[in-house]
């Protein structure tokens, strides 16, 4: 839930009925009982044994609860005096019940204390915490692990958007490390399901963790998209091993990783329109990685529309002036409607390496969606722009 906002003060939890000593020299009080809340609903109760977290929801502890069949003795025990946010966890906790990569909720109550209501959930308890006190400890991951985590979240995250629901509030807080320092993703407390394709009303969010189109208000709908944008700040951020700094699609370039996993942090974070538009296309984009784009051949640029990438030998109004002479129309970046891609030689500062010009990435792009762009290398282009010599034909039938 995002931290705007407060919780309130609880005086929520049960003191256990303290034994009352009779007679005798006053004997030092033994340290009082935890606190422990009852669930009607499962018949269980837990010791609450230390607070561990508090935020938006309300207050987070870690509890015991007797052994029983698929419910370890160690638990959460997540308890607000709010019913909104406790009905959208119980509710997409139980959407997502059978994915690994979701924390379990095993009991959801409510409990009554002094004609207050107490919402309740009991949940699966994630040993290393959450994941922006585990980076803290732990810094920056390798690729390998970025990718493997990322990845399984990405199947949890992919349920719910096949669901047609949104998280929206994928930050480091709410993403957990389990055993085996897995990644689960945890609080759905503003997860909601969308009535149309344009997404649901962005009013609740965390500024930093959201695409600036929204922290600004240029864009008030909350859409998969921007789910997607978190996955890609939580890549960056796992990489980095740093969840402070500001990241943003230009930083991309200096993360430590390949050029492929670059273009992909890259696409999440960069221009909503190239944005990867759910988990299915994000996860499709982590599999395959893009062949090396080899360079084709065109018979003449008349008529074709073309466009430039690149460090050219010769200034690139030359090449523009050139282009057009030979009949080519000349467009600033490549799209649907282009033909041909100029390649020269490829910038060092480029987003994702060699063949990671934003261009190039868009043509790779276009290429999925079947239109094919054919690309060129600077020295065809000049031949191919180079005013053609009027041959004359050879009269037939004559002979020198
Ligand atoms: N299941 C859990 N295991 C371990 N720590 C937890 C668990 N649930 C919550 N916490 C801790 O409590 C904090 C707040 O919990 P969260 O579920 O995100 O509630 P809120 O809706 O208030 O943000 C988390 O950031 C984390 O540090
Ligand atoms: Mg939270």
């Amino acid at each position: 839930m995002p931290t705007s906002h407060v919780p309130r003060p609880t005086g929520r939890t049960r003191q256990t009925r303290q034994t009352r000593r009779t007679g005798g020299a006053p004997a030092a009080l033994p340290a009082p009982a935890p606190p422990t809340v009852y669930s009607p609903e499962s018949g269980r109760s837990y010791r609450l044994d230390r607070l561990i977290g508090k935020g938006g929801f309300g207050e987070v502890y870690l509890a015991t609860t007797a052994p029983s069949h698929g419910t370890p003795t160690r638990v959460c025990v997540k308890i607000s005096d709010r019913m909104a946010g406790w009905l959208r966890e119980a509710y997409f906790a139980d959407l997502l019940a059978r994915e690994e990569r979701a924390l379990r909720v095993f009991d959801r109550f409510v409990t009554l204390d002094g004609g207050q209501m107490r919402y309740c959930l009991g949940m699966e308890y994630a040993e290393h915490g959450d994941l922006g006190a585990w980076l803290g400890e732990h810094g920056a991951q390798s690729e390998r692990f970025v990718r493997r985590e990322i990845a399984a979240i990405l199947g949890a995250l992919d349920t719910l958007h096949r669901g047609q629901a949104l998280h929206r509030d994928l930050t480091p807080f709410n993403v957990f490390v389990c055993s085996g320092e897995r990644l689960k993703l945890g609080d759905f407390g503003i997860a909601a399901h969308q009535v149309s394709r344009r997404g649901v009303t962005a009013d609740a969010f965390n500024m930093f963790h959201v695409p600036n189109e929204i922290a600004w208000g240029r864009v008030r709908r909350w859409q998969k998209r921007d789910d997607i944008y978190q996955i890609g700040l939580l890549a960056a951020m796992l990489l980095r091993g740093d969840i402070k700094g500001a990241i943003d699609s230009k930083d991309v370039r200096n993360l430590p990783c390949g050029d492929h996993l670059k273009e992909v942090i890259h696409r999440c974070l960069g221009s909503r329109g190239q944005r990867y538009a759910s988990a299915t296309e994000l996860i499709a984009a982590l599999r395959h990685r893009p062949k090396e784009q080899k360079l084709g051949r065109v018979g003449s640029l008349n008529g074709k529309r073309v466009s430039f990438t690149g460090f050219l030998d010769r200034p690139r109004a030359d090449a523009v002036k050139a282009a057009k002479r030979a009949g080519a129309i000349v467009q600033s970046k490549p799209g649907k409607s282009t033909d041909v891609l100029v390649r020269g030689r490829p910038n060092a500062l480029q987003i994702a390496g060699k063949g990671g010009g934003a261009k190039l990435i868009q043509v790779r792009r276009l290429a999925a969606q079947g239109h094919k762009v054919t690309v060129i290398g600077e020295k065809q282009f000049w031949r191919l722009a180079a005013p053609r010599r009027t041959r004359k034909p050879a009269r037939r039938g004559t002979k020198r």
